[in-house]
């Protein structure tokens, strides 16, 4: 019998796995860069701290959560996205106590019940950043240069920055009326998503790809048209900074968002070289979410961004990801006491960082010396029943094909 993997997920093979360490690195280094600290959550939580910190009407709690009861009948969720459980971390840790400001970081994997696509998954591996403790408009910019920094580090310069700001709560469920009251008039013309959604969360309509929802909200009121004079100066001054930065964005009034936190900026990265899932990042304000969840009033700020996208955005663009390492020098023993010598200086070559292989499959010299080129190795060591006499083997430079007698304890100071 056959297994395959789950719908909706990945093997990552060795051929691949340098690209994933690559990006991985790069996002821990520009993270270090920007000094965010990494914050580690487990892979699932009680099911209500999603319910609560992203919004029962939200499509990711209403429909693509996998949650089950454990054991002991409590109600477990996989994590689908880092924000709820870091800002549960956030107050069940008391760690505004430590210090005011927290600059946080993830990356890790995500878990949705999407109908998987290209560029979407059942199970994704997300970077983001959290910024918690200030709600100054630096906040917002400071992590939208972190992604930018990751993305540009893997070659990835031409994305869009759309940017739109969805008020304070109050702001927005007057805007939503106002919004309601437009769509009034052709709510039978609307798609069936939408209407269901006029009643239960209107604001998506907004950013419905319906072909014909998109054709009758173009003339709907505008949400920054209808934010407050504080609410509208704030995303002013972000957008003037990011400007003054030199970094171009649009203004997207459609960018609502699917999750229930946010308030204030919204921003997301999209790619043309992605398909129809075009996002490589979203994010934005949470200025009430640490409250929903038992703490103080603390604003925040955040946004995620698919590895999967990252990656694949990158390697349409040709990026050119380094080669993984390869073992540097290649054993080749000829017989049973000569690998016993081999494993002898291999230990010691190996406690001196110096990588190496030999063969593990019996092979003849001739196919040893065709793996060791293979390998692309730059010294071969070769022992025979001689060199064990000698106790010296013969190391050969691949480059230029010159052969050295080493001692077998010596081998670490030839290869300089
Ligand atoms: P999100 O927009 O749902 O936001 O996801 C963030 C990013 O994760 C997306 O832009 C996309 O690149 C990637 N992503 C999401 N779902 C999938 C999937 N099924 N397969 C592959 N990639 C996917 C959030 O999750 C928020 N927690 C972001 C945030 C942090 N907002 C504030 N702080």
């Amino acid at each position: 019998m056959k297994f395959q993997k789950p719908k909706g997920t990945k093997d990552i093979l060795p051929k691949d796995i340098n690209k994933w360490h690559f990006a991985e690195k790069t996002v821990r280094e520009v993270s270090a860069l920007f000094n965010f600290s990494e914050i580690r959550t487990p892979t699932f939580e009680y099911t209500d701290l999603f319910n609560r910190g992203v919004g029962s009407e939200t499509d990711i709690v209403g429909k693509e959560m996998y949650t089950f009861p454990d054991k002991g009948g409590d109600s477990i969720t996989l994590r689908p996205e880092g924000t709820a459980p870091v800002m549960r971390a956030y107050v069940e840790n008391s760690m505004s106590a430590e210090q005011p400001l927290h600059k946080l970081y993830y990356l890790t994997s995500m878990f949705r019940y999407e109908r998987p696509q290209s560029g979407r998954y059942r199970e994704h591996s997300q970077f983001g950043g959290e910024i918690i403790g200030s709600d100054s408009i630096y906040t917002d910019v400071e992590l939208i240069m972190l992604a930018k920094e990751v993305y540009n580090r893997l070659g990835i310069l031409n994305f869009k920055i759309k940017l739109n700001s969805i008020g304070k709560s109050d702001e927005r469920k007057s805007y939503i009326e106002t919004l309601r009251e437009f769509l009034k008039s052709n709510i039978n013309e609307l798609s069936e998503e939408s209407k269901k959604r006029f009643e239960t969360n209107a604001l998506r309509i907004l950013d419905s790809k319906n072909p014909v929802d998109r054709k009758i909200t173009e003339e709907a009121p505008k949400i920054l048209d209808h934010l407050g004079s504080e609410s509208r100066s704030r995303f002013d001054m972000v957008v003037n900074e990011l400007t003054r930065l030199g970094i171009n964005y649009e203004i997207d009034f459609r960018l609502v968002r699917g999750l229930d936190y946010y308030t204030d900026t919204t921003f997301e990265f999209i790619s043309e070289d992605l398909g129809a899932q075009d996002a490589i990042g979203g994010g934005g304000r949470y200025d009430g979410l640490i409250e929903l969840l038992g703490g103080k009033p603390t604003p925040g700020v955040g946004f995620g961004s698919g590895m999967e996208r990252i990656l694949m955005v990158a390697e349409k663009n040709g990026f050119e990801f380094p080669e993984p390492s390869k073992p540097k020098i290649y054993f080749i023993a000829l017989n049973e006491d000569a690998k016993k010598t081999a494993f002898e200086s291999m230990t010691e070559l190996r406690k001196k960082n110096i990588s190496c292989e030999t063969d593990l499959l019996g092979r003849s010299f001739k196919a040893q010396m065709r793996e060791a080129n293979k390998l692309e190795c730059l010294f071969v060591f070769i022992i025979g029943e001689e060199e064990l006499k000698k106790n010296k083997g013969l190391l050969k430079t691949m480059s230029d094909g010159s052969q050295a007698e080493v001692e077998f304890n010596k081998i670490a100071d030839y290869l300089k």
